[in-house]
């Protein structure tokens, strides 16, 4: 969770800023709602919190003419009706009255993680691939998800994920093609204590961490030949071998794929 804060830190807001970092959202400050524009232009965010002294319906209207869309909170001091309700018409989605509860932010952020979970989409192709990955989503079957760079695969593996009896296990994500190809047997399998040079402890692989939940191998089609062999015992098996182990290991995970 990335939330962007515009206003003064040193009052309420920073306190509302340590709430949200301690319930593991990375937190961006700018002081103004330029400086607001350019933090989300350069790394963008999945939700502002604004004082409310700020021109709320402005900022609404720079957000939109700049296409981007994420949920605007305003918060200011103690809880003036008036001023929040005027913030909710501005196209505020909630109000926060300042000191901040812990509870309140913390309820805000998990509606917001909840919400961008939501698959956004308008064209009727895109619904029949929604209900294809809802149909299959349920079963055990591995799936391969091929498609252009930035047609929504990781996206697709989520949702599969998520309307999957296996929703309430780890998601986890494998960049085949980000790791180098040396690391990437251990970083999959896992390795034992002493293994090899620099192995100080045992560390368990990706199909360990995934185990009960479902396994997500990104840009597969980069993976070292060599290595899709051992992969192929992993998929068929359900076994795995850390490095430097002495027995294989079972592992109960659900492999998606994706290749472009
Ligand atoms: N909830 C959502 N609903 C609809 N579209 C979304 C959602 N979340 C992200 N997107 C869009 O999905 C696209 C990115 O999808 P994703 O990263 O899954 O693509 P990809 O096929 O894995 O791309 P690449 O091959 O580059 O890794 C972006 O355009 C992003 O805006
Ligand atoms: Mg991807």
């Amino acid at each position: 969770m990335r939330l962007l804060i515009i206003g003064e830190l040193n009052g309420q807001l920073g306190a509302a800023s340590s709430i949200a970092v301690a319930r593991g959202a990375q937190v961006t400050h700018a002081s103004t709602i330029e400086q607001g524009m350019q933090i989300l232009r350069n790394r963008g965010a999945d939700l502002v919190m604004i004082d409310v002294l700020f021109d709320i319906k402005d900022f609404i209207g720079r957000l939109r003419a700049e296409h981007f869309s994420l949920p605007v909170v305003a918060c200011g001091i103690g809880s003036d009706a008036k001023r929040a309700a005027q913030a909710i018409r501005d196209g505020a989605k909630e109000y926060i009255p300042l000191p901040p509860e812990a509870d309140l932010i913390a309820a805000v952020l998990q509606a917001v993680a909840e919400d961008n979970e939501t698959f956004i989409f308008r064209d009727p192709l895109t619904r029949q691939v929604v209900a294809l990955a809802e149909q299959v989503a349920p079963s055990e079957a591995s799936i391969l998800i091929t498609g252009e760079s930035g047609t929504g695969k990781e996206v697709f593996a989520r949702l599969v994920h998520r309307k999957s009896n296996r929703a309430n296990k780890p998601f986890v994500c494998v960049n085949c093609a980000a790791i180098p190809e040396n690391l990437l047997e251990s970083e999959l399998f896992g390795h034992e204590k002493g293994a090899f040079t620099g192995a100080i402890a045992r560390r368990i692989g990706k199909f360990e961490e995934a185990d009960g939940g479902t396994l997500l191998l990104d840009e597969i089609s980069e993976m070292d030949i060599r290595l899709q062999a051992k992969l192929l015992r992993a998929i068929q098996e359900r076994e795995i071998d850390r490095l430097g182990g002495s027995k294989p290991v079972k592992v109960d995970i659900r492999i998606i794929a994706t290749s472009n």
